[in-house]
């Protein structure tokens, strides 16, 4: 019942993890393969492996987190290799490969290698990193977005989505759904977690890097990621899907990403609290509430939010 589609893309289930959490080596993209979700997505790679910023570089609580990894990766190498390992023991599956670099040349670099690839899932080019000292977040800049994405189609063959930071002015949204809506993009996945929140503990910043600055997910960030999903909902292009990220930790949260646009729901923090095995918690859950309402299929209600 929980079957989607991206991108022209089929999923038995339209949940899965988000980049960054439970990814990062073949040994964790093993158990998510294993678990209920539909796929997954591995961590952002980049073209040389990255230590990360120090640590403690995560901190949780009930009702969230913070993080500032500053995107520790085994390389792009490593994730083409794993997924392609993935890929062949199941044809029939589509795998998600998250990529960034610093600087646009870099970007230009890692697209290449994966354009040169074997790789034939859905490439999601992540413009949101918050947590590399002195690096800003790509789409938070206009016009660096509109030029790095018309140079990328010149010349780049597989189905590419975006990861954005989130957005909180209506005038942002107009703006960057412009610029996107010129290209063939296969996905927007919003949101990307809010960066450069600070939590207090004790009398101390909860993490070392950056004077304690770092990206914030779970619970408390679901209604900015909802307002996103849906503010590219009324925006894209049709053909454009959208994944929706942010705040994900039961069935009700996923099916009311789904109600604002979603095609596809992926879970960060709440995954890396409980464990792959919140897959199933979450789709009974979200079957449960299909059921009772009388949907059969999630492109029953998607995107049906109603307004008073
Ligand atoms: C990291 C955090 C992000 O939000 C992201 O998009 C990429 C990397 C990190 O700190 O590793």
């Amino acid at each position: 019942a929980l079957k989607t589609k991206v991108a022209g893309f089929e999923f038995d289930n339209c949940i899965m993890n988000a980049s960054g959490v439970l990814c990062s080596d073949v040994t964790s993209l093993e158990k998510l393969d294993q678990s209920a979700a539909g796929t997954f997505i591995t961590k952002t790679a980049t073209i040389e492996y990255r230590e990360g910023n120090v640590k403690p570089r995560y901190y949780k609580y009930n009702i969230g987190s913070i993080n500032s990894f500053g995107l520790p990766n085994m390389s792009i190498d490593y994730y083409l290799d794993a997924v392609k390992q993935f890929q062949e023991k199941n044809p029939n599956k589509t795998y998600f490969l998250s990529v960034t670099e610093m600087g646009e040349d870099k970007i230009y670099d890692i697209l290449k290698i994966v354009n040169d690839s074997d790789f034939e899932g859905l490439v999601e080019l992540n413009l949101s990193c918050p947590n590399v000292e002195g690096k800003p977040q790509v789409a938070y800049d206009f016009e660096t977005t509109e030029r790095i994405l018309t140079e990328i189609f010149k010349w780049f063959k597989k189905p590419l989505g975006i990861k954005l930071p989130p957005f909180f002015d209506m005038s942002h949204f107009d703006q960057m759904a412009d610029i996107i809506n010129q290209f063939p993009i296969a996905y927007v996945n919003a949101i990307n977690s809010i960066g450069n929140g600070l939590i207090v503990h004790d009398e101390s910043v909860a993490i070392k890097p950056k004077q304690g600055f770092g990206g914030l997910g779970g619970s408390i960030i679901k209604p900015t990621a909802l307002a996103n999903v849906h503010a590219w909902y009324q925006r894209l292009n049709p053909e454009i899907s959208i994944i929706g990220t942010g705040g994900i930790s039961t069935g009700q949260d996923a099916f009311e990403h789904i109600l604002c646009g979603a095609s596809m729901v992926q879970v960060g923090t709440a995954l890396g609290h409980n464990g792959p095995q919140l897959f199933e918690r979450i789709t009974q859950e979200l079957e449960a509430i299909m059921t009772q309402k009388g949907y059969s299929e999630i492109d029953d209600f998607r995107g049906q939010l109603q307004y008073l």
